[in-house]
């Protein structure tokens, strides 16, 4: 009797002829399965797609909801942002569908489990290293890493095979869409002189086109979770879906970046991101509202540690769950308003309140009201500035006539 894998399946092209060949080739029974994380393609025909190429079942989960909550929202939580400009859609996706699909393995009693992802890119060690944590008896197939098929063979093979491939020309580009982002690599854009061609955006209208006056959209967050919308409390996928209609709607979130791969190459990326960049920059801004300078700054260490590891695959380690307890703990006050201005391209942050804000206007204004001490200035500056005098006198012999106006000096 043959064993049973369960295939991650998009209903694309490569998908379709990975569930024939793993058939063919390895004689495995195949389950499709699909997972919605947000702006699915058509799942009837992905679904007849996947029964003509000889699946025993092609199923879908609905797994938005999981999606935002346990992986989307404490990634804004924490700020991550990979090489700070990826808001890591991609990479955020790839241990949530890893999951399921050792779920689904247990459930049909498979003994192995596949995903179509080429031997070059990080989703194959995010499928991996996720699936080798949750499910290590499992065994694993990278369906392109194996067959190394190109387009052509590939088109070819379903033609063989009787496999519905879609009418469309085929795109030259390698797409990966979720609700925190679509991402875009190949074709021209491997020439990282080359302008992104306007076809590869889907989700972001150019800027040429975005309208003339700005929106104004006022963000609630709980927690530093966004929970509504100009007043009114939203669900997570809708407060989601609205930000990324309303913002791409502005041109924002086009990113256009050469970014270092686990795998050692540099590639060239197109993301799209609209409610990522809205999200994060609103957050960031309560955050500057709620936080201390020292949470801040080591928040931001944090967030760079936490992205490189969602980047890498590391999402099932340790090293995750200590980095998730501080993020948590850093949000308990993180609570308030944030008005975001909307406007040819940019999200701009232009009003903010909360309720356990840190800002003290007592504090900061020049007006009448002032509490701040400023006789208590002199000496506060008396005390930081003693290490500087005292090494300015013993070692450097700082001379503000030489010919060395920085006083760099260059230890003669
Ligand atoms: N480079 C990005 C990442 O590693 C996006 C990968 C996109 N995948 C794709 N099939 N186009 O997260």
């Amino acid at each position: 009797m043959p064993e049973t894998i369960v295939l991650a399946y998009s209903g694309g092209l490569d998908t379709s002829v990975a569930t024939k060949w793993l058939q063919e080739a390895r004689g495995y029974d195949v389950v499709c399965l699909m997972v919605d994380l947000g702006r699915q393609p058509d799942v009837e025909s992905a679904r007849e797609r996947g029964l003509s190429a000889g699946a025993k079942a092609v199923e879908v989960v609905d797994a938005r909801a999981d999606f935002l909550r346990y992986f989307v929202f404490p990634a804004l939580q924490a700020g991550a942002v990979y090489e700070g400009i990826y808001p890591l859609a991609t990479a955020l996706g790839r241990p949530l569908i890893a999951k399921l699909l050792v779920d689904k393995a247990r459930e049909v009693g498979a003994t192995a489990v596949a995903h179509g992802c080429t031997g070059k890119g990080n989703d194959q060690v995010r499928f991996d290293v996720s699936i080798r944590a949750l499910g290590p008896d499992l065994h694993i197939i990278g369906t392109a890493r194996d067959n190394q098929m190109n387009r052509d063979e590939a088109l070819e093979y379903a033609a063989k095979h009787g496999i519905a491939v879609r009418q469309t020309a085929a795109s030259p580009y390698s797409t990966d869409e979720n609700m925190w982002g679509r991402s875009v690599e190949a074709g021209v854009l491997e020439d990282p002189w080359a302008e992104p061609p306007e076809e590869v955006y889907a989700w972001t209208k150019p800027l040429a086109v975005t309208p003339v006056e700005p929106a104004y959209v006022e963000i609630a967050f709980d927690h530093g979770i966004p929970v509504a919308l100009d007043g009114e409390r939203l669900e997570a996928i809708d407060l989601v879906e609205r930000l990324n209609a309303l913002a791409g709607e502005h041109g924002i979130g086009r990113i256009d970046h050469v970014e270092n791969r686990l795998v050692g190459i540099k590639s060239r990326e197109i993301y799209e991101s609209p409610a990522a960049v809205l999200l994060l920059e609103a957050h960031r801004s309560l955050e500057a509202m709620t936080l201390t300078k020292m949470q801040s700054r080591f928040k931001e260490r944090v967030a760079q540690e936490y992205s490189d590891l969602i980047y890498n695959g590391l999402w099932f380690s340790a090293h995750h769950q200590d980095l998730a307890a501080y993020v948590q703990s850093s949000q308990r006050y993180v609570t308030g308003d944030i008005r975001m201005r909307l406007h040819r391209g940019t999200a701009v942050a232009v009003g903010r309140r909360s309720d356990l804000s840190l800002y003290s206007h007592a504090l900061a204004t020049y007006s009448a009201g002032d509490q701040f001490d400023q006789t208590a200035a002199a000496g506060f500056i008396k005390l930081w500035g003693l290490p500087v005098e005292q090494q300015s006198r013993q070692q450097l012999q700082l001379d503000p006539r030489s010919g060395d106006p920085l006083q760099l000096g260059g230890g003669e």
